[in-house]
């Protein structure tokens, strides 16, 4: 009795691990006859498609119902009911997800040097521009730095497999998609008496810093970056939960400033650099649109997430463990859990990326990068 116990358990776990492979790392070939452009991937929770998974760290959507709507329900690190932003993005370019994390390409050697070809995803939940950002809340994440030199070994590799001239014009032609920022920002705001200094000069840290990754990623051979800013996050349900259901203006209008911060740095860096291309995505103009008019956009709930604890939602994490609560119809949220938005959401916000106008995404849209 014992050994048929242990053979179905083994069983499970290792059909489960087969799904969790094939999730990862097979599923996301392009399915138009135009060659989609490669992705590289950067950034935090909004782009996180389970590098969290394989590190120490707290910030991890491993368990339900986290991917509850992904295919065969599983949670792979995403942290959505389904698809993510980064998912979203890659399906306007053509594919059908985000390629797979880099640690997961890293600890699974077989067809690493394939799939480093197909794109790499290396954003880690928590994490942000500074080196510090998460470190005490999350334990450990990947911040953008330690990213781009994940992504100065990828592309060793790359050229190991191409040759240097090769890799360079491909490398050049790859789309580098980056979404941070916002966790820098919850940092400063949670633990502004450890900072000891003011939102002034706090920015201009975030923008150096930022500049300097970007400047790395350039002289890696990067050359077309599609960015986006931050949302208002003073408006998710993590933080207006503890407002009684109001946004929190101080973390808007911060998030307002880093976009202009950002914006100035893109173009400082692309009238000082050649060939640098770039696509910015003003996120926080695209979520004030479905937070002003939900209806346009097919959404009837912008304030409460579907899952989580307490007031709104927005009192603890989307775990089926502490009982969370669960929405029904998921595609009527702009939220998911506390923080993040949902399946639907991040499809709206894909749409627009590619297809918006200047007050959304400029001097160029992401579809126009990729040419
Ligand atoms: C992970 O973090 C916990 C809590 O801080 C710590 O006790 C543990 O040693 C860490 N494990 C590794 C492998 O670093
Ligand atoms: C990729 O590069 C790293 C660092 O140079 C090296 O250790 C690793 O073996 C390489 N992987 C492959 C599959 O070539
Ligand atoms: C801020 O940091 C200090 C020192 O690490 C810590 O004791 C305190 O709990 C933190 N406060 C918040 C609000 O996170």
């Amino acid at each position: 009795m014992t050994s048929s116990n242990n053979f179905s358990i083994n069983y499970a776990s290792v059909f489960f691990f087969v799904l969790l492979s094939l999730t990862m790392l097979d599923i996301y070939v392009a399915n138009e006859v135009k060659a989609a452009p490669t992705l590289f991937i950067f950034g935090d929770s909004t782009f996180d498609v389970g590098t969290n998974n394989f590190i120490n760290s707290t910030a991890k959507a491993n368990v339900p119902y986290y991917g509850i709507d992904f295919p065969y329900s599983v949670a792979t690190g995403r942290f959505s009911n389904g698809l993510n932003t980064a998912d979203q993005i890659a399906k306007q370019f053509g594919y059908q997800r985000s390629p797979p994390p880099f640690l997961a390409l890293e600890k699974f050697q077989n067809g690493f040097k394939q799939n480093i070809l197909r794109g790499v995803n290396f954003a880690s939940a928590g994490s942000g521009i500074l080196s510090q950002t998460g470190q005490k809340q999350w334990q450990e994440v990947v911040f953008f730095g330690k990213q781009v030199q994940q992504f100065a070994q990828v592309r060793g590799n790359i050229t190991q497999i191409l040759g240097a001239a090769k890799a360079d014009s491909f490398i050049s032609k790859a789309v580098f998609l980056i979404s941070t920022g916002s966790n820098d920002i919850f940092d400063f705001a949670n633990n502004n008496t450890e900072f000891h200094v003011g939102v002034e000069e706090y920015l201009s840290i975030l923008q150096l810093t930022y500049f300097s990754h970007l400047k790395n990623l350039y002289e890696l051979g990067a050359r077309k970056f599609g960015i986006l800013s931050v949302a208002p996050i003073g408006c998710c349900p993590a933080v207006t939960s503890g407002n009684g259901g109001n946004c929190v203006k101080p973390l808007n209008d911060f998030a307002i400033v880093f976009h202009r911060a950002i914006q100035a740095l893109l173009q400082k860096l692309s009238s000082g650099f050649e060939d640098f291309e770039f696509s910015l995505a003003n996120t926080f103009e695209m979520t004030s649109d479905l937070l002003k008019s939900p209806s346009t956009f097919g959404l009837k709930d912008t304030q409460s997430a579907c899952c989580g604890l307490g007031k709104f939602n927005g009192e603890g994490p989307c775990l089926k463990s502490l009982n969370a609560n669960l929405c029904k119809n998921r595609d009527d949220f702009l939220f998911w859990d506390w923080f993040h938005p949902t399946e639907k959401a991040s499809e709206l916000a894909a749409v627009t990326l590619f297809t918006g106008g200047k007050e959304f995404v400029s001097p160029k849209n992401f579809g126009q990068l990729a040419c």
